[in-house]
C-alpha cells in the first residue's frame, strides 16, 4: 500500500493507474476506523481496480468548541486496517499540507475559498445543530476529489445528510465522480457503528442503543398502518425521552431526497433522521421507512 501526505504525489499515483486504464475507488475518512468503513472499503474493491482511502481530521467542519482535538487519531493501526483490507494507497495529508496552517488559523477564513452548500438542504437537521458544518465537508471533499482524481467515491448511508450533500455537489458542480451510497453497519445490539462510540462510557454505551430502537418503533408503527409524521415523530421523541442520559435533538420524518419534513407518509419515499447527545458525544442515525 502506498501512503503519501502530499496531494501532488497522490494525483500522480492516481495518474498512473488512469492512464493505464484502472479504475480508480475512493473511501474518504477521518479515521478511526471501523467495519462501517471498511465496508466501504470492501464494496470499492469489488468495483473497482484500485483503492485510495484517505484519512484527514478535516478542521474546517468542526465549529469551536467541537470534538476537533479529541477525535480519535489512530494512525499506524488504521493503515495496518487498510492493508489487511487490500487498499492501494492511503492519502493521509495534514491540517497544513490541506489548509496551509493550522486548525486555528482557519476561523477567520477571510482570504480562503470555500463550497457553499444552499440553505434548503445544507441548514436543515445537522446544517441547523452545527453551523458551518457541511460548508466544511463539501470544501475538504472537493480538495480530496481534486488529490485522489477517483472514479468512484464511497459514502455511508449512516451519515445521510452528508451524502445527500455530496450527490448535490457532484451534480451541480459538474465533478467527474460516481458517488456509490453504502447502507449503514451496525453493531449487534443495532447501533450505528461510528468512530465516535469508542469514547462512549459504559453507560452511554449502553443507552446510545436508544436512537436505533427509536427508529426501529417508528418503522413498526408504519408497518402497522400509521402514516402521520407528526404521530410517528413523537414515538421516536418518547422511546428517548425514557433514556435519561439521551439528550435528543430532533427526530424527524423527510423527504428521502430533499431533506425537507414530511407531514405525512405516501407521495414521496420517506427516511427517518435522529439526532442526539450522548454525554458529550454526538450521535446521528437514519433509515429508509418501509413502504407504505
Ligand atoms: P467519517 O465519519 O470517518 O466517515 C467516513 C465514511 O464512512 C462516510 O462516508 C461515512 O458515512 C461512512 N460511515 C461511517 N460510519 C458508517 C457505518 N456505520 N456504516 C456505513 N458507513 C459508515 O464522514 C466523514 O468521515 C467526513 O465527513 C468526510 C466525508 C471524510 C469528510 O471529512
Amino acid at each position: 500500500m502506498r501512503v503519501t501526505e502530499t496531494a501532488r504525489e497522490m494525483r500522480a499515483i492516481s495518474e498512473s493507474w488512469r492512464s493505464a486504464g484502472e479504475r480508480v475507488g475512493f473511501v474518504p475518512t477521518m479515521g478511526a476506523l471501523h467495519a462501517g468503513h471498511l465496508a466501504l472499503v470492501q464494496t470499492a474493491r469489488e468495483e473497482c481496480d484500485r483503492i485510495v482511502t484517505s484519512i484527514f481530521v478535516n478542521p474546517s467542519q468542526f465549529a469551536p468548541g467541537e470534538d476537533f482535538d479529541t477525535y480519535p487519531r489512530w494512525l499506524e493501526r488504521d493503515s495496518k486496517l487498510l492493508m489487511e483490507a487490500g487498499c492501494d494507497a492511503l492519502f493521509a495529508p495534514n491540517v497544513e499540507a490541506m489548509y496551509g496552517g493550522s486548525s486555528v488559523e482557519l476561523s477567520p477564513s477571510g482570504e480562503r475559498v470555500f463550497v457553499e452548500v444552499g440553505e434548503g438542504i445544507g441548514g436543515l437537521w445537522e446544517g441547523a445543530e452545527r453551523p458551518g458544518h457541511f460548508r466544511g465537508v463539501a470544501t475538504v471533499v472537493t480538495m480530496l476529489f481534486h488529490a485522489v482524481v477517483p472514479h468512484r467515491a464511497y459514502f455511508g448511508e449512516k451519515d445521510y445528510q452528508q451524502l445527500r450533500i455530496i450527490q448535490r455537489m457532484v451534480h451541480n458542480l459538474l465533478f467527474d465522480v460516481e458517488i456509490v451510497p453504502c447502507p449503514t453497519v451496525r453493531e449487534p445490539d443495532g447501533l450505528a457503528m461510528s468512530s465516535r462510540n469508542a469514547r462512549l462510557s459504559t453507560e452511554e454505551r449502553e443507552a446510545a442503543v436508544t436512537l436505533s430502537r427509536a427508529l426501529q418503533a417508528g418503522a413498526s408503527l408504519v408497518k402497522g398502518g400509521e402514516r402521520d409524521a407528526a404521530r410517528l415523530e413523537r414515538v421516536m421523541r418518547e422511546v428517548c425521552g425514557a433514556e435519561p442520559l439521551i439528550a435528543l435533538q430532533y427526530a424527524a420524518v423527510v423527504d428521502t431526497e430533499t431533506l425537507s419534513p414530511l407531514d405525512s407518509l405516501g407521495e414521496r419515499p420517506a427516511r427517518f433522521l435522529i439526532s442526539a447527545h450522548v454525554g458529550d458525544m454526538h450521535l446521528i442515525d437514519n433509515i429508509a421507512v418501509p413502504p407504505v
